[in-house]
């Protein structure tokens, strides 16, 4: 159904149910919806997460949301709810009932029946039927008994990243309220969130940013610059006053900042391509000039990452392909060799520990080295200290102020360029953070995202056969005066000398 026809839906069921045709906008307020609101507002899918930065905007949409989906469909039911009750109360409530207030100014009369908030039964009832049912999702067996017995036309889920994802299935499913003339609304699970790690990220954020998203879910971003009803030095003060890798997530909406990360430069927008500003693939190496080299992380249980790379002549590192499978040794040496040409490679760095002599083959001690051999992909082993490496993969993410874009042409870039292929290695970049969070947090969650670091292995090996960008930079750009220019001149006298004599 399109959104002219639920108005024309809505002015038709506004007539026989005596409530004056409001504009669509009217639920948002007298300034009306900002322009990201009415994205989320007319969006069909039936589930739609708004999610972003703090004050986007989003709490005050899904309300507007829930009071226009009870206008649109006389004696529709919905649940608004936080994951728990007494926070809903303190904070969403209120934004759902000063927009009920406004609706009610803006109309010159009441939407709510007299008496229609019922705090104790946590509803309130409009004059035309419908009812917004609020509290929290199931901490209590009070809130747990009354999802059971739901039955709705649509659910609001605030700060909904803090809600299992179990529950929210729950919800799903009591999706299914018929109303009294036989027919059934339209149903709608609207989200809004903090970019956090977990469900909402699994289920909407990494499908739209991959190009494809689930079907009928749709993620709408607002961030703080999307919503000009905001105090004026709101965003400068939040700058000010809080740390970089808060502000990377709170402020600009980054899904994939997380505290403690090993690469915090890392940001899909700039290392990524394709992405949503940039149409660039970097390609498969059989189209290219340049020579790959591989970087191997092989895994006994978890899984075994192989990731293919090339660099161009201004040190610039494309990783374009990668297999990330478990299974055995024969499995993986068919993979890869089946999805990379590895005639071509220069170098497979690869973990140095799987040359240890752990297995035995007809009572020989045998490697894994030996094993991949046997199939055919030789391996170096790669520069294994891990300080190093993290260190060094950090320097080609960094965006250099000097450096030419290798795509775009223009100052200031990074040096490592990850192909949209890369799914695996994507998700773990974003999750990789120190150890030390682990240790103070003892929380499962961090703990596992630890050790799902098979890919970064694999990246961490292959960078560490190539040259710091920044120590070439030291001797190839030093400023004027400094030792480093000095030695140069030297050294270029030196040889001059050298070839006169
Ligand atoms: N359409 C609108 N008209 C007027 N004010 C609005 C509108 N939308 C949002 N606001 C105001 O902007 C502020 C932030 O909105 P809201 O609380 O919905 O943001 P949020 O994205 O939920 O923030 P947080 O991430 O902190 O939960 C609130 O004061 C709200 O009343
Ligand atoms: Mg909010």
């Amino acid at each position: 159904m399109l959104v002219s026809e639920i108005v024309e839906e809505s002015s038709i069921r506004d007539v026989e149910t005596k409530i004056p045709p409001v504009s669509l906008d009217a639920f948002y307020g007298a300034k009306g919806p900002t322009d990201k609101q009415i994205i989320f507002r007319d969006a069909l899918e039936k589930y739609k997460l708004f999610g972003g930065g703090v004050g986007g905007g989003k709490s005050r949409a899904i309300c507007a949301e829930g009071i226009r989906l009870s206008f649109i469909y006389p004696f529709n039911r919905g649940f608004l709810c936080r994951s728990e009750g007494e926070a809903f109360r303190r904070t969403t409530l209120n934004t759902l009932l000063s927009a009920i207030s406004e609706v009610e100014e803006m109309m010159g009369q009441r939407i709510v029946v007299r008496n229609g908030h019922n705090q104790t039964k946590k509803e309130i009832r409009f004059i035309n039927g419908s009812m917004i049912l609020y509290g929290g999702l199931g901490v209590t067996p009070e809130d747990q008994d009354r999802i059971k017995s739901l039955e709705i036309g649509w659910f609001g889920v605030d700060e909904a990243s803090e809600a299992p994802y179990k529950v929210i299935n729950m919800l799903k499913a009591r999706l299914r309220l018929k109303l009294p003339d036989g027919s059934y609304p339209r149903y709608f699970g609207m989200y809004a969130s903090n970019p956090e790690p977990g469900w909402l990220k699994n289920e909407f954020v990494i499908p739209h940013q991959l190009g494809n998203p689930k079907d009928d879910h749709i993620f709408v971003q607002a961030l703080i610059k999307d919503n000009p009803w905001l105090p004026p030095d709101y965003l400068d003060e939040l700058k000010r006053d809080n740390p970089a890798s808060w502000v990377k997530r709170y402020v600009e909406g980054s899904w994939d900042a997380v505290e403690g990360q090993v690469w915090p430069d890392f940001d899909r927008s700039v290392h990524v391509f394709p992405n949503e500003t940039s149409d660039y693939e970097i390609l498969p190496v059989q189209e290219t000039k340049f020579t790959p080299i591989g970087g191997l992380d092989h895994g006994q249980t978890n899984p075994t990452c192989f990731l293919g790379g090339y660099t161009d002549a201004d040190g610039n590192i494309f990783i374009f392909d990668e297999y990330y499978f478990k299974g055995l040794v024969s499995t993986h040496c068919h993979g890869i060799s089946e999805r990379f040409e590895l005639e071509k490679f220069e170098t497979i760095e690869a973990d140095p520990s799987m040359m240890a002599k752990t297995r035995e083959k007809n009572g020989i001690p045998w490697s894994i080295y030996e094993e991949y051999e046997e199939y055919g992909i030789d391996l170096s082993p790669a520069n294994n200290n891990r300080e190093a490496g993290w260190n060094r993969v950090g320097e080609y993410l960094r965006v250099d102020p000097n450096h030419i874009h290798p795509i775009t042409g223009k100052e200031g870039s990074p040096r490592l360029f990850i192909s949209s292929r890369c799914i695996n290695l994507l998700r773990e970049i974003p999750e990789y953070i120190w150890k030390r969070v682990s240790d103070e947090n003892t929380n499962p969650k961090e703990e596992a995202r630890k050790l799902n670091d098979h890919a970064c292995d694999a990246l961490r090996y292959l960078i560490m056969s190539l040259p710091s960008p920044y120590e070439l930079e030291k001797v190839d750009q030093a400023p004027e005066g400094s030792f480093n220019s000095m030695l140069k001149q030297f050294q270029s006298s030196n040889k001059k000398g050298m070839v006169v004599n």
